[in-house]
């Protein structure tokens, strides 16, 4: 009887896990995986998944390599971004909606409630194939909205250098994780840019970069 209500119990937490507007993710774990010399070593773009959806902790410890706070007493994150100004949001696109994680809270909050994964990659197979997809979303004006005092204005294409250099950090990190955690990764610049602003309603000069599918290597 027991058994059954910890069965039932475990069944309504996972159906309402992505069922909820706001997630709360578990706090990452820093003390599981491979060193960095073996991540080095295994990182590799890996295109064959299992669709095997990827559990919060997981979720959790990857976002946190991508983007999260390693530095609470300054905010700043696991990457490096120009001027400190963040540009990158992360997405995370899973079979049962699209969410917006928040680097403060570990939360991902709902978007909407379609499947976007299609669109990670050009053929359209391999995001559906997998468990989720990393979207990486910048505003490229974001070193025209103000700089430092004293510091030179910054021109459009250094600003598109920059973005790109924190868009490269944020997918090594994710390739590097996968690489200690089991998991198998694929970082596309040729996804469905039209599909994904209007599905994530981006204007301006908010605009989808990069973005990195990840997922379980296939069962065998
Ligand atoms: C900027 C950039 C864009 C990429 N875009 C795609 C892509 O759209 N589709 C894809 O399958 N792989 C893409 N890749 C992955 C590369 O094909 C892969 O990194 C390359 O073949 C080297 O293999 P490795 O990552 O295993 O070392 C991209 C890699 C980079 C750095």
């Amino acid at each position: 009887m027991n058994m059954m209500k910890d069965i039932l119990c475990v069944a309504l937490i996972s159906v309402s896990l992505f069922a909820a507007e706001v997630i709360q993710l578990p706090a990452p774990q820093l003390n599981e995986g491979t060193t960095l010399a073996e991540a080095i070593q295994n990182r590799k773009t890996d295109r064959d998944f299992s669709n095997r959806e990827l559990p919060p902790q997981i979720l959790s410890n990857l976002l946190w390599a991508a983007n999260g706070i390693n530095r609470p007493e300054t905010g700043k994150r696991t990457v490096p971004a120009a001027i400190a100004k963040y540009a990158i949001r992360l997405y995370v696109l899973t079979a049962k909606g699209t969410y917006l994680h928040d680097y403060q809270k570990n939360t991902l909050t709902l978007v909407n409630e379609k499947d976007l994964r299609a669109y990670a990659e050009f053929r359209g197979t391999m995001g559906p194939a997998a468990g989720a997809v990393i979207l990486m979303v910048a505003d490229m004006d974001t070193f025209q909205q103000g700089t430092p005092a004293g510091r030179p204005a910054i021109p459009k294409d250094k600003s598109t250098l920059w973005i790109g250099y924190e868009s490269g950090s944020i997918g090594q990190d994710i390739y590097l994780y996968c690489a200690s955690a089991g998991l198998n990764a694929v970082c596309c610049a040729s996804f469905n840019e039209e599909a994904l602003t209007t599905a994530l309603d981006l204007h301006g000069s908010v605009r989808p970069i990069m973005d990195v599918i990840v997922g379980y290597p296939p069962e065998k």
